[in-house]
């Protein structure tokens, strides 16, 4: 903590507050006295400007697109790492050696299977259910089934950190095959993290799938850039419930129901369902910007937008290369990519997006991949979650160690209700 201070001025009262420095710049007007001191709240809904705590794991500069992990850009990371690689370092803040990665490879095959009478879940969901909410269900009923663990040592963490990330692996994919009404397959020995999925997801019993390089190597990338972003919504909601003592499991459970809505994770969705909504009408692409401008109508351009960047989302960058590189190698041809290229031309020209740093973010191109892939569109924020996880595992586990700043959290309102007022009894009512 700097010994700097702003002053603020309430009335005829000035207060002294802590400023608080960053190790990449961040700047920060520590408030936690001026309650006490003043009687004043601040308000800032949608958190525009509050910062929820101090955190080691995500630096990111929204006016300048920079993300990194642990001080690693995530340019670098995407290029050279695998998923698991990454997933360490987010957990525990550096990368793995050699002998470590392989440990927690083993960990992670160790624990691939859920218990059987689990799978009996799956058979009682109507035939409609959504993967995210059949997802949220599993993960936050995975607290019967395994005994809960702390984080209290890296290997405590790695070992619940390897079971959360595995077991939801086979969740998802089972999910999907019971949706398909398919036969389950199980999860194998000598196949990689993303190999392992791909192989669960489209294995069958009369057409064995054969795992495809440039399919997991994109996997990887894809799962790398979802991997953290600091306080986002999703996160921000398993440390706010995390923070009421229950336990890991739970808490991610809750993270999963808010990375559904289309305003956060569910976008990746949507984006699809708006593209194919515009070439199902002939590539009316006014139609869809005349809607997104139109302060009457509640539809947004799923895609674009940020609440933290105001330049391009990097992630979206690496993605953007990405698709084009791995519908040549597949060789899928997606009419949906031409026309999410031509929007993004559109949106880039028109002032109205220009003028609110409207770019496309991180779910805009990734569902051109997950389709090219073979993934079925409603589980496309299946697959942002299983790449969330390690940020949301990580930054439970740094609030929970946190022994100077751990409280509940408990955000206050100022209140515009009614006055207090006498109680009329139900007679005297008209
Ligand atoms: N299409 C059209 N207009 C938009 C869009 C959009 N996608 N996004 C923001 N705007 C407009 C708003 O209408 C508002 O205009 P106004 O100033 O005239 O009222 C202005 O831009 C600012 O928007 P806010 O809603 O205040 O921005 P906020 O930071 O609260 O929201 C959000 C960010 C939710 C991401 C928003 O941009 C959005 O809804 N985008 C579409 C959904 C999406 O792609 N979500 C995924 C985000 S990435 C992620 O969570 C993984």
């Amino acid at each position: 903590m700097s010994n700097k201070h702003a002053t603020l001025t309430i009335e005829d009262k000035s207060y002294k507050l802590p400023i608080i420095h960053g190790t990449e710049g961040d700047k920060a007007v520590d408030i936690r006295s001026l309650r006490k001191e003043s009687g004043y709240i601040t308000l800032d809904s949608g958190y525009m400007n509050t910062g929820s705590c101090q955190s080691d794991i995500t630096f990111l500069d929204g006016e300048q697109g920079i993300l990194n992990y642990r001080g690693y850009a995530i340019e670098q990371l995407a290029e050279n790492c695998s998923f698991i690689e990454v997933a360490y370092l987010v957990l525990i803040g550096e990368l793995p050696t050699r002998t470590q990665l392989n440990d927690f490879r083993e960990q992670l095959s160790r624990f691939a299977l859920i218990h059987e009478d689990m799978i009996h879940f799956f058979d009682h969901f109507p035939p409609n259910a959504s993967p995210m909410s059949i997802l949220s269900t599993m993960v936050n009923t995975l607290n019967n089934f395994y005994p809960e663990m702390t984080g209290d040592t890296d290997e405590e963490l790695l070992v619940v950190a390897a079971r959360l990330l595995s077991k939801i692996r086979t969740i998802a994919a089972f999910s999907y095959k019971k949706s398909v009404g398919h036969p389950l397959i199980y999860p194998r020995y000598d196949l990689s993290y993303c190999g392992n999925f791909l192989n669960m997801m489209f294995d069958k019993p009369v057409k064995p799938y054969v795992v495809h390089p440039e399919v997991v190597a994109t996997l990887n990338k894809l799962l790398i850039l979802h991997a953290d972003h600091e306080q986002n919504c999703s996160t921000s909601t398993v440390r706010l419930v995390g923070s009421a003592g229950v336990n890991l499991y739970t808490s991610i459970s809750a993270g999963v129901s808010a990375l559904w809505g289309p305003l956060h994770g569910g976008a990746n969705t949507a984006v699809i369902e708006m593209l194919e909504g515009i070439q199902r009408d002939n590539n009316d692409f006014q139609k869809y910007i005349d809607k997104a401008k139109d302060p009457n109508d509640r539809f947004r351009l799923s895609g674009f937008g940020h609440r933290v960047y105001k330049t391009f989302d990097p992630r979206a960058t690496i993605i953007k290369q990405a698709c084009s590189k791995t519908l040549e190698a597949l060789q899928v041809e997606d009419p949906l990519l031409n026309i999410a290229m031509e929007l993004e031309k559109i949106v880039r020209n028109d002032d109205y997006f220009v003028s609110r740093n409207l770019y496309p973010n991180v779910d805009f191109y990734s569902g051109i991949i997950y389709r090219a892939m073979g993934i079925p569109t409603n589980m496309f924020t299946v697959m942002f979650a299983m790449g969330r996880l390690p940020g949301w595992i990580s930054h439970w586990n740094e609030m929970m160690q946190d022994s100077g700043d751990r409280r509940i959290g408990r955000p206050r309102q100022v209140y515009q209700g009614a006055k207090k007022r006498d109680f009329v009894p139900l007679h005297e009512r008209e």
